[in-house]
């Protein structure tokens, strides 16, 4: 069912690195989305706190930081990831993070509207990355947008030193990528909405 009203979107970054080009992707959305998107930016800090995943420590409950991450997923509209390509995959904490929101009993990305991109110091701007992200997203029955898809390719080239985007073209093409982004949550997000 369509939705209107203010769309609330959380992001979280795969990379725990300072100067990520990843969160720096998701600070330059944060400017680049639609006039009624909001997007908030999960803590990296926070993230760094999640521990590695195992069933035994997931038997005793969610850490908080993970139940934290889990309870701005259930309030959001709509989760945007930005995954940085480690050996033609996704980054461990990525990986991480999707592990341990899919241990809530809330199902957290079930019917969730999602969507991915990333940046890549290479030159194809991390495509394995991604699809590895998006084949999680299969299981887990979220709703990942398909088009367009963004690859923030020799991202050392389209940030200044402070982390902003200096790439018109980037820019664009990050600014449609949201644009759709609103579109495929008001299409589909009904039932999280
Ligand atoms: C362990 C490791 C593996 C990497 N593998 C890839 C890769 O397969 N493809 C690629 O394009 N870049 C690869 N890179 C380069 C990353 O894209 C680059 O370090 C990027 O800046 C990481 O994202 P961040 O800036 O958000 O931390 C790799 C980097 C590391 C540290």
């Amino acid at each position: 069912m369509a939705s209107t009203g203010p769309i609330n979107v959380i992001a979280v970054s795969g990379s725990l690195r300072r100067d990520s080009f990843n969160t720096a992707t998701l600070r330059a959305c944060q400017s680049l989305a639609p006039d009624d998107m909001t997007i908030e930016l999960f803590d990296p800090e926070r993230l760094a706190e999640f521990p590695l995943f195992s069933e035994d420590r997931s038997a005793q409950g969610l850490p908080e930081p993970v139940a934290e991450l889990c309870d701005k997923i259930m309030a959001a509209d709509g989760v945007l990831i930005a995954n940085p390509e480690y050996h033609h995959s996704m980054s461990s904490v990525t990986k991480t993070m999707i592990d341990w929101v899919s241990r809530s009993p809330d199902k957290p990305f079930n019917q969730k509207p999602i969507a991915i991109t990333g940046a890549s110091t290479g030159p194809m701007g991390g495509p394995w990355g991604q699809y590895a992200v998006r084949t999680c997203f299969i299981p887990l029955e979220g709703l990942v947008l398909n088009r367009p898809e963004v690859f923030v390719k020799s991202s050392k080239t389209k940030f200044d030193e402070s982390g902003k985007l200096t790439d018109n073209a980037t820019a664009e093409e990050l600014g449609a990528f949201l644009g759709a982004f609103a579109g495929w949550i008001r299409t589909v997000g009904g039932q999280a909405r």
